[in-house]
């Protein structure tokens, strides 16, 4: 009888071949083989006793485990000969007083380095604190993972700014608002989880990259967590970030004093109101005494703040503030203010205007442990947004760049897109506040004004998903945040490769496609969801995801981009519009405010113009939106075809999950581009004057196909559904049927279909009577209906057709998903050469 190995067996025989399983849980801490390194000493002391450097010794002798295969031996006191020692550096110098080591290290900056003394080298990994002392750690592991030479350290690294925070936006039911890496880490069933060993791994995760504090419920604050009972459950998970120097951060309800409190009002002037926040940060500090502090959401989509009572937002941020005050505690204020009832016939109503005309004024008005946490653009979050004005219009105030991690606006974890390079143009962006030469990154992280506080905040939003993000790629950007937040002066080629080596390993051909696709992607999705700063033109009242061009006008969320038959673009200019320009500085607003100086990226964000009005490459704008539509889509065609040859250099798992979801990702770029063209085309008039708009060879609609139970129905909008149309089907199963007329010969088939969430209809295609392919519409996509978001793209190639042949797709439904299809593309294989 045949008999398959057991399970016991393939473990031992996979790791005699030394193959790693990679599920992607690791990240880039996989700490995977590497050389032998004769400059890594055998023993490891450690000075001192503290839960972070238990952390910092756990971590290193699991680092040298893994790449060198060796076991540190753990020796205190006085090492014999040869080792690593780890410690502040108040503790070095008191142990070897006669290596006269002296440094001016700030909070949580590390100092690697080589000490030679009685003929033996000594590894110091030192700091001012015990955090520091794990950051060098990290630093230390990734050199030698990276290859860097580590026999002759000398290396002294501070963090930019004091703050380096994730945000997650988790709900106490488990889910995360704008997840999409699955259920929360903290939170299941409206209580903490009972296994947090997530929560533990994340916070190593995090504090290899230098984060020192994370927000662990949502920013739409449930009022529930600071109630007495819940204190504990918080506690929970403080406890768990605790040993790797990551400080919780606990987001608040500002009505809290009324709703949890018992209180008549949450009125910030009401000294009732004032010892209630008090009390609370007195109860919490005593469960949880390193908390970092709080972030508060307050008069903003629907959350309640200072305006109830007619107070400002200096009233309702100290007002908490000062409960933090005593605990050493900072309170994070959320710049992201505004009106979401705006009337969009006002030409000069303007909601890109917002944060900065609610916060300006009262610049100097805030308490010292406030820091308000602004948004990189005035917008949110949008594929492309200029720097948002009020990092320029606050001297007095202490102010955080708040970054999104989670791709809510920018693909979801289902396209690629790093977006290191994108955050990196902001924090290179000089306002030119006090002077040129004031760039975001130093505003924000208190240089320029010298400010006690500030620094960086991200949105993370990891999940349950076993790879963190949703998509092993996606897994850069929390990478690339950490390292930003730590140093904003790295360059995103050097970010993307660092990551890249860590996650995939060294292989050059490896490293170099990863990396020219990583630093590619922002601009390729830019291209194909809103170019020319016209904001991502998806659903922006319902999944943010799919596109809908028409989603954000005539309503009054304010992400206008006005286009119209004659023109595009928010007119935001100080001379005729919105006068939005004019908050930033005046060299800032000089170069915006002019048609001949504003930057083509931001032109429809800053400037109203006609179609045929020329960009500086001499293009139509709307020549440009045909153009840059077809060159992303042609890009992440190129993505799959530059990913397959990495096959066999990196593992298979983690080789076809992406190649699977850059699949995906070429099918939906198609979906955009052929909705938003279409739609400009429709609006504008003006043809493609390369004639691709409109005309798909190859492409047969299925409502014009023969329909066996399947029925014709429009598309909202239009533009998600080619033609505007799509078959579904109402019985247990449909078909839709073409007969092939072109040349003989191998051909791909594509079909379009949609794949919503309620439902998982199963296709079938037969060509000549002959199953070629058959599978389940089981994806996660975040539409319940036929639209662009649920629009999915199945291909199947080396389709050997002859002319008359049936191409027969069988639909059979399933719960609410009428096993939809928009078309099927019938497309000549390239000849293969013998
Ligand atoms: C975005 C996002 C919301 C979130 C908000 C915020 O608008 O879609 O889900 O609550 O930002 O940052 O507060």
């Amino acid at each position: 009888m045949h008999r398959l190995p057991n399970t016991k067996l393939c473990v031992l025989l996979l790791a005699a071949v030394g193959l790693h399983a990679e599920s992607g849980y690791d990240g880039w801490l996989r700490y995977a083989p590497i050389e032998p390194n004769s400059s890594v000493p055998a023993v490891v002391t450690t000075l001192g006793d503290s839960m972070v450097l238990e952390s910092a010794r756990q971590e290193l002798m699991r680092g040298v485990r893994g790449m060198l295969a060796r076991t540190l031996r753990v020796e205190s006191g006085m090492p014999k000969g040869s080792a690593i020692i780890l410690g502040t550096l108040a503790r070095i110098q008191q142990a070897f007083p006669e290596w006269r080591l002296a440094a001016n290290l700030k909070p949580d900056g590390y100092w690697l380095k080589t000490v030679a003394s009685g003929g033996v080298r000594y590894t110091i990994v030192t700091a001012a604190n015990d955090r520091g002392v794990l950051y060098g750690v990290f630093a230390l592991l990734r050199k030698m993972a990276i290859g860097e030479p580590i026999g002759d350290l000398d290396e002294q690294q501070s963090p930019y700014a004091p703050v380096r925070w994730i945000n997650q936006w988790d709900n106490l039911d488990g889910s995360i608002e704008r997840g999409y890496g699955g259920r929360s880490i903290f939170w299941a069933n409206q209580r903490v989880r009972e296994d947090l060993s997530r929560a533990r791994d994340y916070g190593r995760m995090l504090a290899s990259l230098g984060v020192n504090g994370c927000s662990i419920n949502n920013v739409n604050a449930d009022r529930r967590v600071l109630s007495p009972d819940f204190i504990p459950q918080v506690a929970r998970i403080a406890d768990a970030l605790r040993p790797w120097g990551v400080q919780a951060v606990v987001s608040v309800d500002f009505g809290s004093p009324k709703t949890s409190g018992g209180l008549d009002t949450f009125d910030p002037l009401d000294a009732r109101v004032a010892a209630w926040w008090k009390a609370q940060a007195g109860e919490l500090y005593r469960a949880i005494p390193d908390l970092a502090g709080f972030v508060l959401k307050a008069d903003s989509e629907g959350r309640v703040g200072p305006s109830a009572y007619g107070r400002t937002h200096a009233d309702a941020a100290n007002v908490v503030a000062r409960a933090l005050k005593p605990h050493g505690g900072l309170l994070f204020y959320r710049g992201f203010v505004y009106d979401r009832h705006m009337d969009w016939r006002n030409l000069k109503n303007d909601r890109a205007r917002a944060a900065y005309d609610n916060f300006h004024e009262l610049d100097g008005r805030f308490d010292d442990n406030v820091v308000i946490e602004i948004k990189n653009g005035p917008i949110d979050f949008q594929v492309r947004e200029p720097a948002s004005p009020l990092f320029g219009a606050l001297e007095k105030t202490n102010q955080a760049i708040e970054l999104q991690i989670t791709q809510e606006y920018t693909g979801q974890a289902r396209h690629l897109v790093f977006l290191v390079p994108m955050w990196k143009e902001t924090l290179d962006f000089d306002m030119q506040a006090g002077g040129a030469g004031t760039p975001v990154k130093q505003l924000v992280a208190g240089k320029t004004f010298n400010r006690p506080a500030g620094g960086f905040v991200g949105v993370a939003n990891v999940g349950l998903d076993e790879n963190w993000s949703g998509n092993h790629l996606s897994q850069a950007n929390l990478y690339g945040f950490g390292r930003l937040a730590w140093n904003p002066d790295l360059s995103a080629q050097r970010i993307a490769e660092e990551w890249t080596r860590l996650t995939f390993g060294d292989d050059p051909r490896v490293v170099e496609t990863i990396v020219r696709m990583q630093l590619s992607s922002w601009r390729t999705y830019e291209n194909y969801t809103g170019p020319l700063g016209l904001q991502t033109l998806t659903d922006i009242t319902g999944n943010h995801y799919g596109v809908a061009v028409e989603a954000s006008e005539r309503n009054g969320w304010g992400q206008w981009h006005r286009a119209d038959e004659h023109g595009a673009g928010m007119d935001r200019t100080v001379a005729a519009g919105t006068g939005y320009i004019g908050q930033y500085r005046a060299g800032v607003a000089r170069v915006y405010e002019s048609l001949e100086t504003c930057p083509d990226d931001l032109l429809l964000f800053m400037h109203h113009v006609p179609y045929a009005h020329r960009l500086r490459d001499g293009r139509t704008v709307i020549q440009y939106i045909y153009d840059s539509h077809y060159e992303g889509v042609d890009r992440v065609a190129g993505y799959v075809r530059e990913w397959k040859p990495l096959e066999g250099r990196i593992d298979d798992r983690r080789y076809g999950e992406v190649l699977a979801q850059l699949e995906y990702q070429a099918g939906q770029a198609q979906v955009w581009r052929d909705a938003v063209t279409n739609w400009f085309l429709r609006a504008s008039g003006i043809p493609d004057a390369k004639a691709r708009v409109g005309n798909y060879p190859g492409r047969f609609e299925a409502e014009s196909m023969t329909l066996d139970g399947y029925t014709v129905q429009a598309v909202t909008p239009w533009e998600a559904a080619s033609g505007g149309k799509a078959v579904a089907c109402a019985a247990a199963q449909c078909t839709a049927t073409m007969r092939f007329a072109g040349a003989g010969g191998r051909y791909t088939l594509r079909v379009q279909y949609f794949d919503q969430n309620n439902g998982v209809s199963r296709f079938r295609v037969w060509v000549a009577g002959r199953l070629v392919d058959e599978w389940p519409a089981a994806g996660r996509l975040p539409s319940r209906r036929i639209d662009a978001a649920s629009s999915t793209r199945r291909a199947i190639t080396g389709v050997a057709l002859h002319p008359g042949d049936e191409i027969r797709i069988e639909g059979q439904p399933d719960g609410a998903e009428p096993a939809a299809i928009d078309y099927i593309e019938v497309l000549p294989e390239p000849e293969r050469s013998k």
